[in-house]
């Protein structure tokens, strides 16, 4: 485990920050609310992600982070409010239209098979079929893993390697790159540096800087926010499951952000929005 202090000196960021060209969000959700027996883990959040932009999502423990991405994926169907993507309201009963829409999850235990080489990884479950005769293509497979790897700039020894040989950061890659292989347009990571060193968070944050560059919309759910401060072009504070702070990149300060996931010090520090 380490809470890392970002860039190791000398090694900022190597990517430059896009400039935006389209201010409608990709995905959006308007007053959403979500209980849990008597826990009201959201009341009324609105929520927003742009193309090619990272947004953190950040809060204490118990905030509703999980509980929101959650929500965006599927997996909780909140009590009251919408979900839009695309300017169009979407009607999502479970985690298969998140998926069909183009919004993908790297949760942070993975959910990758230990036993099972990179390029069937990357296919898990979608393996591609070459009618009329429904063998694998392992050839094609095997040309797109490093296409898309590739893309990313994702070193990885070999991707006919089992998973279970990949470091914890090539690890990471290999499940965000798996997202990227279908098409997302929305990519959120709950806490995926939570438990990598130096070297591998460094590595796990520039592509968290690719997939902006490409035109991704990315949340980043972390507790590091010397890695949030790294990479999110916009923060966005939860606590108690509410809203409390919408803050941009240039013109935060960290003491701010921090007044608004504890409560305090709100006369001193007044979050935008
Ligand atoms: N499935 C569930 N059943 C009951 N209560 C839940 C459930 N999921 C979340 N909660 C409650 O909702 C609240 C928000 O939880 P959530 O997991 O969204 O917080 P979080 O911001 O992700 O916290 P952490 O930083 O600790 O991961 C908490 O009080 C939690 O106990
Ligand atoms: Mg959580």
């Amino acid at each position: 485990m380490s809470e890392t202090g970002g860039w190791p000196a000398g090694h900022p960021p190597s990517v430059p920050a896009p400039v935006p060209t389209e201010r409608q969000p990709i995905l959006e959700l308007r007053s959403i609310s979500k209980h849990f027996g008597a826990v009201q883990a959201l009341s009324s959040v609105d929520f927003e992600v742009y193309p090619a932009e990272v947004v953190a999502l950040v809060g204490d423990n118990g905030a509703g982070k999980s509980t929101l991405v959650k929500t965006m994926a599927g997996i909780n169907i909140p009590d009251s409010g919408e979900i839009w993507f695309e300017g169009k309201h979407v009607a999502i009963h479970g985690p298969r239209e998140p998926a069909a829409l183009g919004i993908s999850t790297v949760y942070q235990d993975l959910a990758l098979c230990d036993n099972l080489d990179v390029v069937a990884n990357l296919y898990l479950g979608r393996e591609e079929i070459q009618p009329p005769v429904p063998l694998l293509s392992e050839e094609r497979m095997e040309h797109r893993a490093r296409e898309v790897l590739t893309s990313l700039d994702v070193k990885i020894p070999s991707v006919r390697n089992p998973v279970a040989a990949l470091s914890g950061g090539q690890r990471q890659s290999v499940a965000v790159a798996r997202s990227v292989m279908w098409k997302a347009k929305v990519v959120m990571l709950d806490e995926p540096t939570a438990a990598l060193g130096v070297q591998q968070t460094k590595q796990v944050l520039e592509l968290v800087l690719r997939l902006r560059n490409q035109g991704l919309g990315v949340i980043l759910i972390s507790h590091n926010l010397a890695n949030v401060f790294e990479v999110a072009d916009r923060i966005v504070v939860l606590r108690l499951g509410r809203r409390v702070g919408t803050f941009d990149r240039s013109k935060m300060s960290e003491e701010a952000v921090v007044a608004a996931i504890t409560g305090a010090e709100f006369g001193k520090f007044q979050p935008q929005a």
